[in-house]
């Protein structure tokens, strides 16, 4: 099941299962990303911000190299905050870094504009310490840009990320692109029901962030994760990614070990039952959110974090 491929609404496929490579380290993520592609993946997460566009660039580079061809891969990546104002900037930053005349698919990673001339490129901050926001900028003015992009040849698809159902409400009336994806934080701690079932009406396609629940996640030691894996005879992992290619998500576990990469292609059929069990387990322990940064603006997310 790891060939599974989802129809986005532009008609382009992407593979239910790709590479995630945020805090992959320059002189990881380069063996990472070549390593994932010769065995087997087709769809690499990317980021302006992560830092490492250029080592993952060099991975994609060695693959296409040995034969890999550019249009079998999915690459996607992402317009940092600060860079609102310019997504076009942005993007070709991105595409010279990675090495590539054009990405699959190009996000919003988060739609809260940051002050460009502040006292950080990436994270700038007011003396008080809170997130130095560019309060004359919205999100929905950045999507009428990256709209634009369209017509350059340059992004295949562009999409949204971390957009809950308020944010989505906000944008749709305004936009004459749907977007073709909406990245957010999903995992059996975080279902995000409302939002995965708001974006499936809307024809957006959801891809599931941190699934394994990110650095030094609890979700492996999960009872109930492990009560279905081992009626599986798999790893907590498995189901954990399992999960979300039963719902319709595409899924895109970070990992820069070997071992792990293979082992994270690996998709089982999930039965409802075991879909029962799983939506339990945020029902009976609450919902935890591992990626939050904190922008001081109220987006929309379960409040118990
Ligand atoms: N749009 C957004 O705002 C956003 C935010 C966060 C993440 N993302 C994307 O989503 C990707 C995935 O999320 P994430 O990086 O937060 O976390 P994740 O994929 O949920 O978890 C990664 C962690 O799990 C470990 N791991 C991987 N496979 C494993 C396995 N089979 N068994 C045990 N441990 C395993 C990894 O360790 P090793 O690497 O040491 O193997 C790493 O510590 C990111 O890399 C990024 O591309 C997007």
């Amino acid at each position: 099941m790891s060939d599974t491929l989802f129809t986005l609404n532009t008609g382009a496929k992407i593979p239910a299962v790709g590479l995630g490579t945020w805090q992959s380290d320059p002189g990881q993520v380069k063996k990472a990303v070549s390593h994932a592609l010769s065995v087997g993946y087709r769809h690499i997460d990317c980021a302006f911000v992560y830092g490492n566009e250029s080592e993952v660039g060099e991975g994609l580079a060695e693959a296409f190299k040995s034969g890999l061809k550019r249009e079998d891969v999915f690459i996607t990546t992402k317009l940092w905050c600060t860079r609102h104002r310019e997504p076009q900037a942005c993007l070709d930053e991105s595409l010279q870094r990675l090495g590539l005349d054009y990405v699959d698919l190009y996000l919003m990673h988060w739609p809260v504009p940051m002050n460009a001339n502040g006292n950080h490129p990436l994270f700038p901050k007011l003396d008080g310490g809170s997130r130095d926001l560019d309060k004359s900028w919205s999100h929905i003015k950045t999507w009428k840009e990256m709209e634009k992009l369209t017509k350059t040849g340059k992004v295949k698809a562009i999409g949204v990320a971390n957009y809950s159902k308020k944010y989505l409400e906000e944008l749709l009336p305004e936009a004459s692109v749907v977007p073709a994806v909406n990245q957010i934080e999903n995992h059996p701690y975080l279902p995000q029901q409302e939002v995965v079932d708001f974006c499936r009406e809307k024809t957006i396609h959801v891809t599931a962030y941190s699934p394994l629940g990110s650095t030094g996640s609890p979700l492996f030691q999960e009872e109930g994760i492990q009560k279905v894996a081992k009626k599986h005879d798999v790893s907590a992992g498995t189901i954990l990614l399992s999960y979300h290619v039963a719902r319709g998500s595409s899924v895109i576990p970070k990992s820069i070990t070997p071992s792990r990469i293979e082992e994270n292609l690996k998709i089982i059929k999930l039965d409802s039952s075991d879909m029962d069990a799983l939506e339990q387990i945020s029902k009976t322990k609450g919902l935890t959110r591992f990626v939050y940064p904190a922008f001081g603006v109220d987006l929309g997310f379960p409040d118990k974090q």
